[in-house]
């Protein structure tokens, strides 16, 4: 969480940090805060609020003026958000400024440490306790900065990317990460710092993304130094070339990221099985897959890890891999798996599927599988990040830069790419038949056009919105391959709305919510001819007979379900195990249309972060 901006080189460094601190504010938007520097004087200026509350103060605050400059967009961990706990943070001498994104957990005995030395402290923040240990050690040791930051690293416990610079050294920054990303970008005597690319992708398409343990000492007209901060040892650095361009993360006529990323999955959905889906040879070919087949076909088990909406596409996952390819499947969220010693072996494969790459809960779950001999393949959307890279193989979404904080696209691809795995499996196993298989790529295909058919239904889930929007609470069913959409559909009423809601399987509802539903209680049924259609029926009669309100997701052309319910919102039909990627849509809608309605901030609901980079 956090975002983190930094620049060094011959322009002004406000507008660079500035534009770059608001397309990383989906990383943390509690607080920001931005330090310049001119050679002269440091010039600080923060304050709890988002990025546009900063740039209305900072311009009324100081000068902007200053080539090298630092910009901090926060998610509260240490300290509750507010002006003092915002970054930039001084040392006490003034000398050292610091942002950091992640946590310092050892701070506190350090913070003692640092007391009795002398050092006080303004904010409750684990961060000025860094940026005084670095001070602490510079003056201790007589050193300079990268080394103060190299040595002060080693003493600490936890995660980072930190960017520091000194007063006495107006011609660099030094750099650090482990466990939280940093990607340097590499301009004409220009150095660009960022949790991502976004913010310096009109300058330059070079970037170097720090591995775990490195630290760079970035130079004006000397460029960069990458060491592993451990053993000091120097690293060549890897410049890679950036496909991201600018249009991907703009808004494009949208008024919120979430709809344009909702609109975005047809198109996000070809690109996920474009070259990877042959379906006129009947082919799937993903190279992650075929090298590793082995490892797939001998597995006991997979075992699915992931957070959030990706736990949920993880739900989807194992309904697919059960049923087509008849492999066991156990979905965990990450963040448990990894703290209750799991029984894994090399007989298990690992699937980690998650958006940012970055999930620390995520990252932390296939370490643990991989020390235990464990093969863990990635589905990642995000290109290069940490699951990616440290996974032994595995497959992207392709879906293009996800911006609102609500998950959309990503779950969609996700599912795309899990079906194409699938049933690569499915056929080398021989759980499919040749016509069985050829139907579900030929479907697969057809996913896109449908999916913008769905998406026409989105003036009329506006009005059932509006028929809603008061409601304090919503209770989503579905079952078999619906009931994770159930889930997610839940979770991104509450995510943008907070409005209370729950996913169940329809069937489950008699063991409790069923006490819940009156007149009052709006109910959304996903209900698709394929898949326990009449089951689903039963359950609607028996909400009907509680006087619960009925929102059914239907096939195109439903007549039993019409006929029960209040309101309608028809999808096209397809295959069984495709019906999510088609019934998540109206749900999507559907919450984006009563946060709007409300009042809320669609693309950066209270209290969350698109990339939980901390436990
Ligand atoms: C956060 C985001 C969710 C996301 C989850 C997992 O909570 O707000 O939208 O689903 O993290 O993120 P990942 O990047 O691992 O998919």
């Amino acid at each position: 969480m956090c975002g983190i901006v930094g620049y060094i080189g011959h322009r002004e460094a406000y507008p660079i940090i500035l534009k770059g601190l608001k397309r990383l504010e989906y990383r943390g938007y509690d607080s920001a805060g931005i330090a310049l520097y001119d050679g002269t004087d440091i010039k600080l200026s923060k304050t709890k609020g988002k990025v546009a509350d900063l740039e209305e103060r900072l311009e009324k605050e100081i000068s902007t003026t200053g080539t090298l400059g630092i910009g901090h967009t926060r998610w509260a961990t240490h300290g509750v958000p507010n002006d003092v706990n915002s970054h930039p943070h001084y040392s006490n001498s003034g000398d050292l400024v610091i942002i950091h994104n992640g946590i310092i957990e050892n701070y506190e005995s350090l913070k003692k440490e640092l007391i009795k030395r002398g050092y006080t402290f303004k904010s409750d923040t684990d961060t000025e306790v860094l940026v005084n240990l670095i001070e602490d050690v510079k003056k201790k040791e007589k050193t300079k900065l990268g080394k103060a930051v190299q040595i002060a690293l080693n003493q600490v416990v936890g995660a980072y990317a930190i960017a520091v610079f000194d007063k006495n050294k107006p011609n660099e920054i030094v750099v650090a990460r482990l466990g939280s990303p940093l990607a340097i970008g590499i301009g004409e005597d220009e150095f660009f710092i960022a949790s991502d690319a976004s913010p310096f992708i009109e300058y330059t398409k070079n970037a170097i993304y720090l591995e775990d343990e490195e630290m760079a000492v970035v130079r004006r007209h000397k460029g960069i130094k990458i060491r592993k901060i451990k053993d000091d040892s120097l690293v060549a650095p890897y410049i890679q070339e950036l496909q991201l361009n600018l249009e991907q993360i703009e808004k494009g006529g949208y008024e919120h990221f979430m709809l344009k990323e909702i609109y975005e999955q047809p198109s996000a959905i070809l690109d996920t099985f474009r070259g990877r889906l042959l379906s006129n040879e009947a082919i799937i070919k993903m190279a992650g897959v075929e090298d590793n087949m082995k490892k797939f076909l001998n597995a006991n088990r997979i075992i699915i890890v992931a957070c959030g909406t990706s736990w949920h596409a993880g739900l989807v996952a194992e309904y697919i891999f059960e049923d087509l390819a008849r492999i066991p499947v156990e979905v965990e969220y990450a963040s448990e798996f990894r703290y209750r010693n799991p029984i894994i072996n090399e007989n298990d494969v690992v699937i980690a599927i998650s958006q940012s790459g970055e999930t620390a809960d995520t990252l932390a779950a296939i370490k643990l599988a991989k020390s235990k001999g464990a093969f863990v393949f990635g589905v990642c959307n995000v290109v290069g990040s940490s699951i990616a890279r440290e996974s032994d193989a595995g497959a992207y979404t392709h879906a293009g830069p996800e911006i609102g904080v609500a998950s959309t696209k990503a779950f969609t691809t996700q599912i795309t790419v899990l079906s194409l795995i699938a049933l690569r499996l499915a056929r080398a196993k021989g759980t499919i038949s040749s016509s069985d298989y050829r139907t579900h790529l030929l479907e697969l295909e057809l996913i896109p056009g449908k999916v913008k058919t769905a998406l026409e239904s989105d003036a009329y889930v506006k009005t059932v919105a509006d028929i809603y929007k008061d409601a304090k609470n919503f209770l989503y069913l579905g079952r078999g391959y619906n009931f994770p959409v159930a889930l997610e559909g839940a979770l991104k009423l509450k995510e943008i709305s907070y409005i209370h809601a729950e996913g169940y399987p329809a069937a489950e509802m008699k063991h409790g919510p069923i006490a819940l539903i009156d007149e009052n209680m709006p109910i959304v049924v996903i209900a698709t001819k394929k898949g326990h259609y009449e089951k689903v029926v039963s359950n609607i009669q028996e909400i009907k007979s509680r006087s619960g309100k009925i929102i059914g997701i239907v096939t195109v052309g439903d007549k039993q379900v019409k006929e029960l319910a209040d309101h309608v919102i028809e999808v096209p039909e397809t295959i069984e195990s495709l019906t999510p990627l088609l019934t998540t849509i109206p749900l999507q809608l559907l919450s984006y249309h009563i946060a709007l309605m409300l009042g809320k901030n669609v693309d950066q609901p209270r209290n969350l972060a698109k990339a939980v980079t901390v436990e």
